[in-house]
């Protein structure tokens, strides 16, 4: 197995405050990922020393966009990832692909690594249509940025069907998917990016999953949320 998978947390809109100061309590000890919380929470992480990211940031520069986060103010607490075009954001918040791509040139101009996310709906794979759906949001989310800012750019493959359902894609169909962007990616846009796989990972299939050879990393949600879990997939991978 390759090492130094990279690991991210997506902490989704769950946890007070009090439940995050006990994460972080039983958790110092495990930093060797990125840690996604909500918002209201990054500065606490941040203080605790962890590696954090956003899970969204605005299409839009600073000014009168109540409830938005901007890439300079992300970049101003020194945040060096966000995650852009979770399948939540895509299907529960309307975002369109160009949305999205607007998302991903401001945060990638702004030098945040940013873990583009994308995948099929259950749908679109059992009318065989997940490469056709992928290379469309690849080709969608990438437009007009630059060459130089690439290796900015992280993938991560998220069917929708099996984020928080407990489903999981065969070794052999994440080998083949995570295959086929690499090479769409390699061919039309000459860079190598990484590709992590997300959706229902836990403790239990992460020693299956980690086996995948061409997989870079994992993007877990409700299992980062239980530190005994989450620890447990940390231990496993590294
Ligand atoms: P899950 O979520 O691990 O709960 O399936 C993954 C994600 O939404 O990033």
């Amino acid at each position: 197995m390759e090492k130094n998978k990279i690991l991210i947390g997506n902490m989704k809109m769950n946890l007070t405050y009090p439940e995050v100061k006990n994460y972080i309590d039983k958790m110092k000890n495990y930093k060797d990922f990125i840690i996604c919380p909500s918002s209201l929470y990054v500065s606490y992480f941040i203080d605790s020393g962890f590696n954090v990211g956003v899970q969204n940031i605005s299409e839009y520069g600073q000014g009168a966009y109540t409830g938005e986060i901007s890439v300079s103010q992300i970049s101003s607490m020194n945040i060096k990832y966000s995650l852009i075009g979770h399948s939540e954001r895509r299907h529960k918040f309307n975002e369109t692909d160009e949305i999205i791509n607007n998302k991903l040139i401001k945060a990638v101009s702004n030098n945040i690594i940013s873990i583009l996310c994308i995948g099929e709906t259950l749908e679109e794979r059992d009318s065989s249509l997940t490469k056709e759906v992928i290379k469309k949001q690849i080709e969608n989310d990438l437009k007009n940025i630059e060459e130089s800012l690439y290796e900015n750019i992280i993938i991560a493959y998220e069917p929708v069907w099996a984020i928080g359902t407990g489903r999981v894609p065969s070794r052999e169909d994440i080998e083949e998917t995570v295959k086929y962007i690499k090479k769409i990616i390699n061919d039309n846009y000459g860079f190598n990016p990484k590709v992590l796989y997300g959706g229902s990972v836990n403790e239990n299939n992460i020693n299956d999953l980690k086996e995948i050879d061409n997989v870079d990393g994992f993007l877990v949600g409700g299992a980062c949320l239980v530190p005994d879990k989450f620890i447990k997939i940390i231990e496993t991978i590294n």
